[in-house]
């Protein structure tokens, strides 16, 4: 059994992508400081996968702790990299913060996963490198625009500090997984999106919306150059993103990336409109969503969706679920934590 380190791993992509490892046979410690997770969700992986992955309460940070755990768990055969500090606003306010969460734990993950027999590396990077892309669908080609904060600039900057590694070492292999928007939950809605205080993403602003906690929904822009007005993303279901990781880290397991640094888009090919996000809402849960049109946001781009064909035909993977079964989904986890809590 191959043994993987998975940081950030009780995170809402992590966590999904640990269940599927778990499914597929992989050994799985995973590694996460609690800032922005709890430790339920590690009894909520259990019971779903009926197996207790191994877990080590560590902050990326300290590089001494980090360089000791790899030498405790030198077997391992790949690492992916979840852990890292999201919220574009906070960003804004506290850019060294984001720097040194994101960047300098990046590089002493990197130079400590250099000295390992095996250095197999998957990035968790972001559709928001490309800006507002000048063609539509985005290919991994389209250039990488200057980054609008500085969490998107410790994704373009992660993915260059990567590239610069693979080129000095060749036997170091990693795949930069740039994902669209992902939303939902599992399926048993036993683990899925907890955002802290208020949500800045659409889909938990809805679903929190629905259940009482928030009191409407400012849907932003009704006057962008969309058939509805409405600006347009790309959401892909958190377990088909999941899956694509494993997918991925058994293309480097086996060696069959063409190069040490290969990068690729997870989307689902379709764009859909905030408006259309809002009535998939509407159709699958049977709640009327409270919602006015109100400003626009500021740093949002009108239109972006991927063109998903190097992932579907290299990868051999493709994202299964439709809107309408993620937005189920994360109102199926929406009701179960607001009980629970
Ligand atoms: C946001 C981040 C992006 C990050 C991604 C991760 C910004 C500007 N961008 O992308 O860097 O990689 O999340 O998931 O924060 N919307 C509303 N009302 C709301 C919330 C959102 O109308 O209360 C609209 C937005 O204007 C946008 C769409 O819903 O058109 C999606 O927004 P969001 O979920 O925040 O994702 P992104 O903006 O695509």
């Amino acid at each position: 059994m191959d043994k993987v380190v998975v940081t950030g791993g009780l995170g809402f992509i992590g966590s999904h992508t640990v269940v599927e490892l778990q499914n597929e046979g992989f050994e799985v410690v995973i590694i996460d400081d609690l800032s922005n997770s709890t430790l339920e969700t590690l009894d909520r992986i259990t019971s779903i996968t009926g197996k207790k992955p191994q877990f080590e309460e560590l902050d990326l940070k300290n590089k001494s702790k980090v360089e000791a755990f790899f030498k405790t768990h030198s077997d391992v055969k790949g690492v992916i990299h979840f852990a890292a500090s999201k919220a574009v606003g906070e960003s804004v306010e506290k850019p060294l913060l984001y720097y040194e969460n994101n960047i300098t734990t990046l590089v002493y993950l990197l130079k400590t996963i250099g000295q390992l027999e095996s250095s197999n590396f998957i990035f968790s990077s972001s559709c928001t490198v490309y800006g507002q892309a000048d063609e539509l669908p985005i290919t991994e080609n389209a250039p990488v625009k200057k980054a609008e904060s500085p969490y998107g600039n410790t994704k373009q900057i992660g993915e260059e500090i990567i590239k610069d590694t693979c080129h000095v070492d060749a036997d170091f292999n990693a795949i930069s997984l740039r994902y669209f928007n992902p939303i939902g939950a599992h399926p048993s809605a036993k683990i899925g999106e907890l955002p802290i205080g208020v949500p800045q993403n659409l889909v938990p602003f809805i679903t929190q919306t629905a259940i009482g906690l928030r009191d409407q929904l400012s849907v932003f822009g009704d006057d962008y150059p969309t058939d509805d007005g409405t600006c347009i993303r790309d959401y892909i279901h958190v377990v088909d993103l999941a899956k694509a990781h494993v997918v991925a880290l058994q293309r480097l397991l086996v060696k069959r990336n063409t190069t040490n640094c290969e990068t690729f888009n997870l989307g689902t090919g379709t764009g859909s409109s905030v408006l259309e996000v809002i009535h998939a809402f509407e159709r699958v849960s049977g709640e009327k969503l409270n919602y006015e049109i109100a400003q626009r946001r500021a740093g949002d781009i009108v239109s972006a969706y991927a063109d998903t064909t190097k992932a579907n035909e290299v990868l051999g993977w493709k994202a299964k679920s439709t809107l309408d079964d993620a937005m189920r989904s994360a109102w199926k986890w929406e009701q179960f934590i607001r009980k629970k809590i």
